[in-house]
């Protein structure tokens, strides 16, 4: 059947191996840099909060321990793919490896909402820093254009305001956007300094507000359940672990760098998983700590990692804090643009998108049209969606690719088992079930309204896979392979 063709692995790594036009300048450490460049952001800087103040009280903090564990179910198994197929298009290129061409549609039409909707939700999360940051400033943007249509804001003097649009999200997007069409360079050596500045955010806000604690705000630390599924109780931990695993989406970016890599049999497997358990460390004592100084119930904020810092009194250092977010939020957004350029000029170059998504500007050398179609895409969300439903939308998208892979990994292992694997998955019967079993019970804890829309996300790949890529698959040329 022609929705099971595959690429075959070996033709994978030969075309891996003969690409030269990337130069191999990085090594454990950039990589590693890479990979938390791309986590840290919305996720543990804004979802804590509403996570702690909706689903699951100071139990956010195990919340974040439950997706840290499917996260690393995963990332081990990507890892395997890393080593085995070292080039950009990550979960797309390995199952076009593995399960054919039609699940490979399936999961690269994935990413795009991945990427593009992580984008959306990150720039969500940088407006409310930049408005807090500028309202420090004495700079006051308008109530009605600060945050998603609906949402109610506080004003300074108690008064509330419906929110209409977010123009700071908006804007963002069309900077950003602007930097990916006139070229910028992704350059290991900023990433680095933007990493730097974001994990000496982290860490001064670990070591300045641990001492402001007050242990009775961890009590109850599983609050009843209200009677919804979503809202404390167990089952409320469980659904504010789906939300927060947004916060660990990111190590993929490692392997979208494979063929930058010096060493990427060696290498990947390190970015990934360095990365991956770094940044886990670190949510979990920043969740503690920012549910042990704020209540929970008050930090339902845009900008609640700040809020813990201004009541913990930090003074000053409350403004760095939201400088070094904003810079980091930055940086994650432009890391998603550009995964979402890569992920569709690898479908094009396989025939599965229509030629124009690789055309190339003749002066700035970027694939501009797809930059520009993805940062309007990206822009209209970010006006309207409140930043958990973007989250969960991501999360779900999120999820579903990892319980491909995960299987993916088993198909290979059995269908191909004399490839050389550089990084083998350990206890792989064990780790690829327990990835896709945790992966499923996360999804199976987001609400009907997030399964509705990945359904109509899915629905659009399908139609446009069966009018378009299916018969346009190189795999489908003569002597296509
Ligand atoms: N993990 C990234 C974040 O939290 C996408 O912003």
């Amino acid at each position: 059947m022609d929705l099971f063709r595959r690429k075959s692995v070996t033709a994978l790594q030969a075309e891996a191996a003969g690409d030269h036009s990337l130069k191999r300048a990085l090594g454990p450490l950039n990589l590693t840099a890479l990979g938390i460049g791309a986590i840290i952001g919305t996720g543990i800087f804004v979802l804590t909060g509403t996570v702690a103040a909706q689903n699951a009280g100071p139990a956010v903090i195990l919340s974040f321990v439950l997706a840290g564990f499917a996260s690393i179910f995963a990332a081990l198994c990507y890892s395997e793919f890393a080593s085995l197929v070292p080039m950009a298009g990550s979960a797309y290129t390995y199952s076009y490896a593995t399960l054919g061409e039609f699940i490979a549609w399936i999961i690269g039409w994935d990413l795009v909402l991945e990427y593009a909707l992580s984008a959306t939700t990150v720039a969500i999360g940088w407006s409310g820093y930049v408005v807090s940051f500028l309202a420090d400033l004495g700079i006051y943007i308008p109530a009605q254009f600060q945050a998603a249509r609906g949402t109610v804001v506080t004003m300074a003097d108690g008064s509330t305001v419906t929110a209409l649009f977010n123009i700071p999200a908006v804007l963002i997007i069309g900077v950003v956007t602007t930097l990916l069409v006139v070229g910028i360079k992704e350059s290991a050596s900023v990433n680095n300094v933007i990493v730097i500045i974001k994990l000496a955010v982290v860490v001064l806000f670990i070591a300045l507000a641990v001492q402001h604690i007050d242990p009775d705000n961890w009590k109850p630390f599983i609050p009843p359940n209200t009677g919804s599924r979503e809202n404390f109780g167990f089952s409320g931990v469980v659904a504010g672990a789906a939300i927060v695993f947004f916060a660990y989406i990111g190590f993929d970016a490692v392997s979208t760098a494979a063929q930058e890599a010096k060493n990427p049999q060696r290498d990947m497997p390190i970015g990934i998983l360095g990365s991956l358990v770094i940044c886990t460390v670190l949510y979990i004592v920043v969740a503690a700590i920012a549910t042990g100084v704020l209540n929970y119930t008050q930090l339902d904020v845009p900008d609640p990692i700040a809020k813990v810092a201004d009541h913990a009194g930090l003074g000053v250092f409350a403004s760095l804090i939201k400088m070094g977010a904003i810079a980091g939020l930055t940086s994650v957004i432009l890391v998603q643009l550009l995964g979402q350029s890569r992920v569709f000029y690898s479908m094009s170059r396989d025939g599965l998108l229509p030629p124009f998504v690789q055309k190339i500007h003749p002066r700035f050398r970027t694939p501009y049209i797809t930059s520009i179609v993805t940062g309007l895409a990206v822009a209209i969300p970010a006006a309207i969606l409140p930043v958990r439903d973007a989250a969960k939308l991501v999360s779900i998208g999120t999820l579903l690719a990892f319980v491909i892979v995960c299987i993916g990994v088993l198909v290979l292992r059995v269908r191909e088992p004399n490839l050389h694997r550089p990084f083998k998955t350990p206890f792989v019967w064990f780790t690829a079930p327990m990835g896709a079993l945790s992966a499923m019970y996360l999804m199976f804890y987001l609400d009907l309204q997030t399964w509705l829309r990945l359904g109509i996300w899915l629905a659009i790949g399908f139609a446009i896979y069966f009018l378009y890529s299916r018969s346009h698959s190189r795999l489908a040329q003569p002597g296509g392979r």
